[in-house]
């Protein structure tokens, strides 16, 4: 990327898709109309990290607490689920991106859980980009699902109890075979992290945009990437130890 450095371009960056109703809202359409809107600006996000070279991509396109919006607006968010895995499966495979779901995938009825599989086999060789799309997740369902993963373990003998720490329990989380996220975005205004990945986002770099995700472009993610560029990590370090004085 011009005027990024190749080792400050992020190699994991998770997005918060926010903004679709209210962008519908400003053209006095049905908030569909929105979420319909935003499948371009996850076509733009795609092309441009497989041209910066991020590596890995997680898409938060649905919540748990997304089940609780009316029923017209849920169904049509999984119609548009089915309709963009049955048109966009192919070609994000020609591009190289693996794809992976992330979730309480059983929410979901046969024909959405059948595709979600075989988009996940397909792509499964793949690692020019690897994208997780999160769906019916939520941060807090995450480390549930590990905690009981981890207790099922001591339950078999196969654990002990001590043997519970930081890297143990994060082997069961979602993602743990892929970096943690770097650099976290959130479109649509909102400054909050709506029970996304809560466990992995432990040190990524927030940004926040008022652009409504079906305006956000890959200018808008390069500007992102620039912005995280310019931030100094320091993990609990200080700066010095960061930057060692010449
Ligand atoms: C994000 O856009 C998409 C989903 C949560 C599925 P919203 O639907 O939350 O849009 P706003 O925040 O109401 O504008
Ligand atoms: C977060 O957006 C979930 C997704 C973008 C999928 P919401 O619109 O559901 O979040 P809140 O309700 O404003 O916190
Ligand atoms: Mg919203």
């Amino acid at each position: 990327m011009p005027g990024v450095e190749a080792a400050r371009v992020p190699r994991h960056i998770a997005i918060v898709m926010d903004g679709n109703g209210r962008w519908a809202r400003a053209r006095h359409r049905p908030r569909s109309f929105g979420h319909n809107a935003g499948r371009k600006a996850v076509r733009e996000v795609v092309e441009a990290c497989l041209r910066e070279g991020v590596q890995v991509l997680t898409l938060f396109a649905f919540s748990s607490e997304n089940w609780q919006r009316p029923k017209d607006e849920v169904g049509a968010l999984m119609g548009l689920f089915l309709r963009a895995l049955d048109k966009e499966v192919d070609e994000l495979h020609g591009h190289g991106v693996r794809l992976r779901f992330i979730g309480d995938l059983a929410a979901f009825d046969e024909a959405l859980l059948q595709r979600m599989h075989s988009a996940m086999a397909q792509t499964v060789g793949n690692d020019a980009l690897h994208m997780n799309v999160a769906v019916s997740y939520g941060g807090r369902w995450d480390i549930v699902q590990a905690s009981r993963q981890a207790a099922a373990a001591v339950a078999r003998g196969e654990l002990r109890v001590d043997e519970i720490d930081e890297a143990r329990l994060g082997q069961w989380l979602s993602l743990a075979e892929l970096p943690p996220p770097d650099l976290f975005i959130r479109t649509g205004g909102e400054r909050r992290i709506s029970n996304f990945l809560l466990w992995q986002v432990a040190y990524a770099e927030l940004y926040f945009t008022d652009t409504l995700w079906p305006d956000f472009d890959q200018a808008c993610l390069r500007e992102a990437i620039e912005d995280y560029a310019r931030r100094e990590r320091r993990f609990g370090r200080t700066s010095e130890q960061i930057v060692p004085v010449p």
